[in-house]
């Protein structure tokens, strides 16, 4: 159906969740990190505003799913969830006039705030989204340039695989420079299936980023080398990956979830989630983004289900998230 300027009366938009393999965190200060999409995602509907909410209160974001609930709008009461007022406030600098009378629905089945990348998908979303319903072009770079700016209004300084990910919609490897980043895609010689468990929010990307580089700054010597460590990490995972090496590709996440505890980034409970899934025949098992909370990864060896129950059994959410050998998930 068209509107009256003759443009699509509704837009779609996916983009798929994310889970870091190894280097979060070591990427920020150029360590190579590997990253897949997931297929849990972040759905957005844009359209126009209806007719009474036009001159009242402007474009509005409204939050569905268990996780962006509420309505939210730009003026000071809006009830709605910060992180959709953030992008709202963005869009409307962005679009001017031509965002002032849309609504956009977004629904998530990622939960915020866990290291799955809901924010990353969340503003490429958002972005196709409205290009979509605008009828515009939009380029790559574009698209990069808007998810950047949103996401380091959400996170401070993201070193930007997150966006990197989910915009492509398949595995890579990222190595931040200078000036961007060198981006290139692994082709996984099997699929790989994971079974996730969630250990609790975490105090944001932007804290746990900021309070790594206090702790950097007192070790700076031996923090480098962890850094390196896992850089090395991430170059046997590449090769693992591409020969289908599973069992070494478990490993070298228990090795990372090592480095990343003396990064103080683990919790007692992830340390307990990672020990659950390791008895049960997890290949292996590591947190995974800012940690300090968040969610952790078990590599399953076709036993997802036993996994899935034993995290359902010790209390925690769990989600089972498959990765397939060459990934396109961007489900468009
Ligand atoms: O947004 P999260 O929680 O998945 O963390 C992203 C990974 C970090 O390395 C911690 C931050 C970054 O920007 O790379």
């Amino acid at each position: 159906m068209l509107n009256d300027l003759g443009q699509a009366d509704v837009a779609f938009s996916y983009a798929p969740g994310k889970i870091i393999l190894v280097g979060e965190h070591a990427v920020v200060y150029g360590a190579k990190a590997i990253a897949m999409p997931i297929d849990c995602g972040v759905r957005v509907a844009v359209m126009p505003l209806p007719r009474n909410k036009v001159e009242s209160r402007g474009p509005m974001v409204r939050g569905l799913g268990p996780f962006f609930m509420g309505d939210t709008y730009v003026d000071a009461d809006s009830s709605g969830p910060q992180v959709l007022k953030s992008a709202l406030l963005y869009i409307l600098e962005v679009f001017g006039d031509a965002a002032k009378e849309l609504a956009i629905v977004v629904d998530g089945s990622l939960p915020p705030g866990r290291g799955l990348g809901s924010s990353a998908a969340l503003s490429v979303a958002l972005i196709k989204g409205i290009y979509r319903y605008l009828s515009r072009p939009l380029e790559r770079e574009v698209l990069e340039k808007h998810a950047m700016a949103l996401e380091t209004i959400f996170h401070g300084r993201p070193s930007g695989i997150d966006h990197a990910v989910v915009m492509g919609g398949r595995v890579i490897a990222f190595k931040k420079r200078e000036e961007g980043a060198d981006i290139w895609p692994i082709a996984l010689k099997n699929s790989l299936t994971f079974v996730l468990a969630i250990a609790g929010p975490h105090d944001g990307t932007k804290n746990a980023v900021k309070e790594l580089g206090m702790r950097k700054r007192r070790q700076e010597k031996v923090y480098e080398r962890i850094f390196l460590g896992l850089n090395e990490i991430a170059n046997e995972m590449e090769q693992a990956l591409i020969e289908g090496q599973k069992a070494s590709v478990g490993e070298l996440m228990n090795i990372a979830q090592g480095y990343l505890n003396a990064l103080a980034l683990s919790t007692p409970e992830i340390e307990k989630l990672c020990a659950i899934a390791r008895d049960r025949g997890a290949l292996g098992a590591k947190l995974t983004g800012a940690g300090g909370g968040g969610a952790v990864i078990a590599l399953a060896d076709g036993n997802d289900l036993e996994l899935f129950n034993a995290f359902k059994a010790a209390g925690y959410q769990s989600l089972i998230a498959k990765v397939p050998p060459v990934a396109d998930m961007c489900g468009e």
